[in-house]
């Protein structure tokens, strides 16, 4: 047991004690963080007259060594140390001597975890944001290639009316779009440093918190010190914004499950992201898509986990806050892996555009359109529905579409129909008209992929 502490003890802490306290299996996750944020605090220190320059060269050698062993794997870090922050200071002062008792000077494991994990937090905002990337280029590759790919739009998962597979891909590109943005929300906000607050009160010795701050690529010192080492509400919003990418990888998953059923074969999964049955030799089952349905229950669940741990809180730092590292560790695991593991499969499935279009052909997809095709010659809407209403019937009963009756047929039920009726209702027609920005008409979704690209540009 290698303790920061124990002066004002008489007695070992308790096995089972230490055990439950302990932090070093999962917060040796933070170790480059933590000899980050230890070099930006000893160079102020140094610049502030507090340490030598001789101290501070002996402490920032001792601490890249560290991180160079711990890299290439001569040096371990072990559990018989409480936390990272111990093993670090442990090892520095076995490699320094004196100079490295000095490294925790004006400084508390308050403030060093809470910019350890700020650090950690703030370069996986920019990891998950260049998989969030890697996929909306994938999603904008389909849409250039599908502006007139023509396949059923649903609602209640019911056939509704006819879009691209380049819109609906499209829907998905705003949802992860989204997604990068409030990942630079998060960015902007959290990026103050909480070096230098201490363990809740600031410190006597004159640092200069914005010369640290600056140091580490933070916009400035965080201005309360004692909110600076309770506050994980970054760790809170990235969570949210992680549930978010999940509930929409979610989605999308459930529509590849439902597309790639026997029934709906809209699309085909790539075997090399299917799976079979261990009984049934004819299987190919959609797991992936199915785990990362799935695995959306865990990453709420980390948001849930740090929300409940942190309301009940007083201020400033209490050790229930430890509880914030090993879910957000998993969380990001998690996405990071599904957000790969989904660009891959949706970059290798196969959409069967055939079969999408025929679909799109089937199921009254131009109703509204045939609607329209009756105001436009002077019917009111309201009556219009009606009508068509009772040609859908009509059909229903005769196993037909509306666009495969005679012309006597149609003007059976409306003698307002004509021979141009096939074609406003044709799928082509149906889909070219449809022209207001955001819509499927190839015209405007040409203008919204010319965004989306320079959008992905700027990034
Ligand atoms: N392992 C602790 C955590 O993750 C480090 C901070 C400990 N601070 C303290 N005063 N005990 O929160």
């Amino acid at each position: 047991m290698a303790q920061l502490w124990g002066g004002r003890f008489t007695k070992e802490t308790d096995k089972l004690v230490y055990d439950f306290n302990a932090s070093i299996s999962f917060d040796k996750r933070l170790f480059k963080q933590d000899i980050e944020g230890s070099i930006a605090h000893v160079v102020m220190l140094e610049k502030q007259g507090i340490l030598t320059c001789e101290e501070k060269d002996a402490i920032v050698k001792g601490l890249t060594g560290i991180r160079t062993d711990v890299e290439n794997g001569t040096l371990e870090i072990t559990h018989e140390y409480e936390d990272i922050h111990s093993f670090v200071e442990a090892n520095l002062i076995d490699r320094i001597g004196d100079a490295g008792k000095k490294l925790h000077t004006g400084r508390s494991r308050n403030d060093q975890v809470a910019l350890d994990m700020k650090l950690y937090v703030r370069s996986e905002v920019i990891e998950i944001t260049d998989c969030l990337k890697q996929l909306l280029s994938t999603l904008l590759t389909i849409m250039e290639a599908n502006t007139d790919t023509y396949m059923p739009g649903f609602t209640h998962l019911q056939k509704a009316q006819p879009t691209t597979l380049a819109h609906h891909m499209g829907a998905y590109f705003e949802m992860f779009k989204r997604d990068v943005l409030r990942m630079q929300d998060i960015y902007k906000r959290m990026n103050f440093s909480p070096l230098g607050s201490g363990a809740f009160a600031g410190t006597t010795y004159p640092l200069d918190r914005s010369y640290s701050s600056s140091l580490m690529g933070f916009e400035g010192p965080t201005l309360n010190s004692m909110d600076s080492v309770a506050d994980r509400d970054y760790v809170i919003e990235f969570l949210s914004a992680l549930s978010t990418i999940m509930m929409h990888l979610s989605r999308f998953s459930e529509e590849i499950i439902i597309w790639n059923s026997n029934e709906y074969r809209f699309v085909e999964i790539d075997d090399a992201f299917s799976t079979g049955s261990s009984i049934m030799p004819q299987k190919k089952n959609p797991d992936i898509a199915e785990l990362v349905r799935g695995k959306t229950g865990r990453v709420y669940g980390a948001l849930m986990s740090i929300l409940t741990t942190m309301k009940g809180i007083p201020l400033a730092y209490n050790k229930d806050m430890q509880e914030d590292k090993e879910v957000t560790f998993d969380a990001i695991d998690t996405v990071k892996n599904c957000l790969m593991l989904f660009e891959g499969m949706v970059s290798t499935m196969k959409f069967n555009n055939a079969v999408m279009e025929k679909s799109a052909m089937m199921g009254f997809t131009n109703a509204t359109d045939a609607a329209d095709y009756l105001v436009n010659k002077g019917v009111p809407f309201r009556d219009a529905h009606g009508i068509i209403g009772r040609l859908v019937l009509y059909c229903i009963d005769r196993n037909t579409s509306i666009d495969a009756l005679s012309i006597e047929e149609l003007k059976e039920i409306s003698p307002v129909f004509e021979a141009d009726v096939y074609d406003a209702i044709s799928l082509k027609t149906c889909v070219e008209k449809r022209l207001t920005i955001g819509a499927p008409g190839p015209a405007v979704m040409a203008e919204v992929i010319q965004k989306n690209k320079a959008f992905l540009e700027s990034l």
